[in-house]
């Protein structure tokens, strides 16, 4: 099963992408992580990325389209994928369209995960992270001991573009640039639209409902 996570900034893409892919036992390839991963090894990558992530502004799309060509010519991704976070602008969903058809591949649907500003800005202002890449929320979604991760104990931080003016600019991108995709994928027939404002567990039973019809 080929799967696209799409939504805005902090609707839940990587918490319910994280169960997903334990669940159905698919790769989850995240390509925030992936910039992230690049920044802090101070690759050529990461240098460029880096700018553009912190003012909450996309990175170029050769760039992108570069990183997911390499990433499903991968053999984890034969079996199938799913992508959180890709593609987020029309010659990102080109492109893609061109590296499945090469390799003989299709979508098989694109998950909308709706969720209203007031509650993102929310979400994204508690976001905690840890270096192994566990997420949490000091109110929604709190770890056991304040500050600490529950997985490997490391020290939480706040990402750089979750603050405040980097939210406002991730939100005002998205509207631009990538809720476009929402039109393109509801044409193709392959859009489901998820009820982003109820909690985790609920949302990710919605989910399970609607991926049962393609398996
Ligand atoms: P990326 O890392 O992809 O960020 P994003 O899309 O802005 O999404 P987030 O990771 O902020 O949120 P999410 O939807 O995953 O929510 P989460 O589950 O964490 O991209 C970062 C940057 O990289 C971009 O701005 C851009 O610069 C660059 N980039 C990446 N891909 C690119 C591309 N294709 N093209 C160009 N540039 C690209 O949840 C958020 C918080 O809410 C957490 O604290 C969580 O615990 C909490 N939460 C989750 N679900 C719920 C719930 N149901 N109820 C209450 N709280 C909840």
């Amino acid at each position: 099963m080929n799967i696209i996570l799409l939504g805005p900034p902090g609707a839940g893409k990587g918490t319910q992408a994280k169960k997903i892919s334990e669940n159905c036992s698919l790769p989850h390839i995240s390509t925030g992580d992936i910039l992230r991963e690049n920044i802090s090894n101070n690759t050529p990558l990461g240098v460029k990325a880096k700018s553009y992530m912190s003012r909450g502004e996309l990175v170029p799309d050769e760039l992108l389209i570069t990183i997911i060509k390499e990433r499903l010519s991968r053999s984890d991704c034969s079996g199938g994928f799913m992508l959180d976070g890709y593609p987020r602008t029309i010659p990102q969903v080109d492109a893609l369209q061109m590296i499945l058809t090469e390799s003989g591949r299709k979508m098989d649907v694109v998950l909308n995960i709706d969720v209203d500003d007031e509650e993102l800005i929310k979400r994204l202002s508690g976001r905690r992270m840890c270096a192994c890449g566990t997420s949490y929320h000091v109110d929604f979604n709190p770890p056991e001991k304040e500050g600490f991760c529950d997985s490997c104990k490391g020290k939480l931080y706040q990402r750089e573009d979750d603050r405040a003016e980097a939210i406002r600019n991730r939100l005002i991108v998205y509207k631009k640039q990538t809720q476009p995709l929402i039109n393109y994928y509801t044409k193709k027939a392959l859009l489901r639209r998820i009820d982003g404002s109820k909690d985790i567990s609920a949302i990710f039973e919605g989910i399970k409902k609607v991926l049962e019809n393609y398996d």
